[in-house]
């Protein structure tokens, strides 16, 4: 506009120049004229800080821009992107920049859900921006909506997938047949998984994506130490088809919900019907349930991971802090005045399918049966199907057949996890019993 000066640019600096570094270097740089008018000011890529100058880089990025002393980076900076993963040095830069004054947007749930209360206790005290839309389930905006739009409602419940590699994995077996680690391997090959898959299959990941959708939805702090963790690695193509033969698919969940006694966070595979909506979450797809009082159920669905995706996300964070430099203002603070309690993981309640292998004969139903109402565990239904009908098999060469065997499929109502626990204990000593094959909880039903 003629006679007004040309606001002062926002300098932003970019921790990190890998999968969704680059992308967000590209989008600062390409989009700058969009960006710039929406915020109301330029927005200027001061620098990009890495480990390795001579790493070989997308040319979107200019090597001018790039600097292994992300300290000085930091230092000069209004708006400070962490995207370069783990603990340290991310923390101590992050906390440098926010006490400098800049305000401060991640991707690293992994930092996140570790340091949270120091994380926020320092951008508050400076008066500065904290926000991390790319850390849970990447391009779906699932963070603002539980902090801001559902800040005047109830969160009963959120129920995710938000691990896009273990839920490719856990459709491939289910669609394919394939065994855990076939289906690693494709994942790995596609680049979904690290070379190390552990984040993923062993639900670190998805634990720190709860421990951070559960202190939002519940104003009360969860790190991830709190979150009952239990990977895919024990599922296995039966249990994929077993599920399929009752209405389900096996997903991997994460899972924060609000009782009477306090708050149960998990992350562990679990049963889904296939008429839910997180049935049909496929691929590498995330996908976010959330119930609250007065919204009701609401989902949230879309790409969890990928350098564009994720690039998204964080750039919507840093128009969003770039907005209240320019206008005045700021994000959100911390909100954790609820301090509800949080429930060990036995604590939990849910229901639970489990198959084992049986003498075929007569009693032996009621005997299992008996053990369930022992420990307080209602049946809902009870499946039985032929195994060895004709008793035939020995168990070692030459020794006795065993006798026919059955396999029972046991789903039992809403149960406490310790109670069932102790019951499959004394289901599996019972002398019928040969093998507990699996057990699975039953959600969203
Ligand atoms: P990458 O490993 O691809 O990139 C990491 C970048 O950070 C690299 O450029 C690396 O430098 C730089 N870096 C790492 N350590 C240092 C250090 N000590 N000093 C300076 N630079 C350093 O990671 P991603 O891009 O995949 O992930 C980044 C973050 O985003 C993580 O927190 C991740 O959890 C999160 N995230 C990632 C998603 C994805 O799909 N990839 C999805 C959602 C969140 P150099 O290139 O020299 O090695
Ligand atoms: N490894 C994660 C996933 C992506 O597979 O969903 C980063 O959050």
């Amino acid at each position: 506009m003629p006679g007004t000066a040309s606001p002062t640019p926002l300098r932003v600096a970019l921790l990190g120049c890998g999968v969704v570094g680059t992308e967000v270097a590209r989008g600062l740089l390409t989009g700058a004229d969009d960006l710039a008018a929406r915020v109301g000011a330029p927005l200027e890529l001061v620098g990009v800080a890495v480990r390795d100058l001579a790493t070989e880089r997308d040319p979107a990025v200019p090597r001018e821009l790039l600097t292994t002393d992300a300290e000085t980076l930091v230092d000069g900076a209004d708006i400070v992107v962490e995207v370069m993963g783990g603990i340290e040095p991310a923390r101590t830069l992050l906390l440098r920049a926010v006490k400098g004054g800049a305000s401060v947007v991640t991707a690293n749930k992994a930092l996140l859900a570790e340091r949270w209360p120091e994380l926020f206790e320092a951008a508050d005290a400076a008066g500065v921006d904290l926000s991390f839309e790319a850390a849970v389930a990447g391009a779906v905006p699932i963070v603002r909506p539980v902090r801001e739009s559902l800040a005047g409602d109830h969160v009963r419940r959120v129920l995710g997938i938000v691990n896009g590699t273990t839920n490719f994995v856990l459709d491939r077996m289910t669609t394919e047949g394939l065994e855990l680690e076939e289906a690693v391997r494709e994942a790995q090959a596609l680049g979904y998984a690290e070379a190390d898959p552990t984040a993923d299959v062993d639900g670190f990941d998805a634990a720190a994506k709860a421990a951070i959708l559960a202190s939002l939805a519940f104003h009360t702090r969860v790190s991830i130490d709190d979150v009952a963790r239990e990977g895919i690695r024990a599922v296995t193509a039966d249990d994929v088809a077993a599920a399929a033969a009752t209405g389900h698919t096996v997903k991997l969940l994460a899972i924060a919900e609000r009782t009477a006694e306090g708050v149960s966070v998990r992350v562990h595979p679990a049963l889904v019907p296939v008429e839910h909506p997180l049935a049909a979450v496929r691929g590498a797809f995330n996908a976010v349930f959330v119930e609250a009082d007065g919204a009701g159920p609401l989902m949230f669905y879309g790409q969890g991971a990928g350098g564009r995706p994720t690039a998204s996300a964080v750039l919507g964070d840093v128009v969003s802090a770039a907005r209240h430099r320019v206008l005045g203002g700021k994000g959100p603070e911390e909100s954790a005045y609820a301090s509800l309690p949080l429930l060990p993981a036995d604590a939990a309640v849910t229901r639970y399918q489990v198959r084992l292998v049986v003498d075929d004969r007569p009693g032996v139903l009621a005997q299992v049966a008996g053990v369930l109402a022992e420990h307080g565990v209602s049946i809902e239904t009870v499946r039985q199907s032929a195994l060895d009908p004709d008793g035939a098999e020995a168990a070692e060469p030459g020794a006795e057949p065993a006798g026919a065997a059955a396999n029972l499929l046991l789903t039992t109502h809403r149960a406490r996890e310790a109670s069932l626990a102790a019951t499959v204990a004394a289901v599996a000593g019972l002398e019928p019993v040969r093998e507990i094959t699996s057990v699975l909880r039953v959600e969203g039903a």
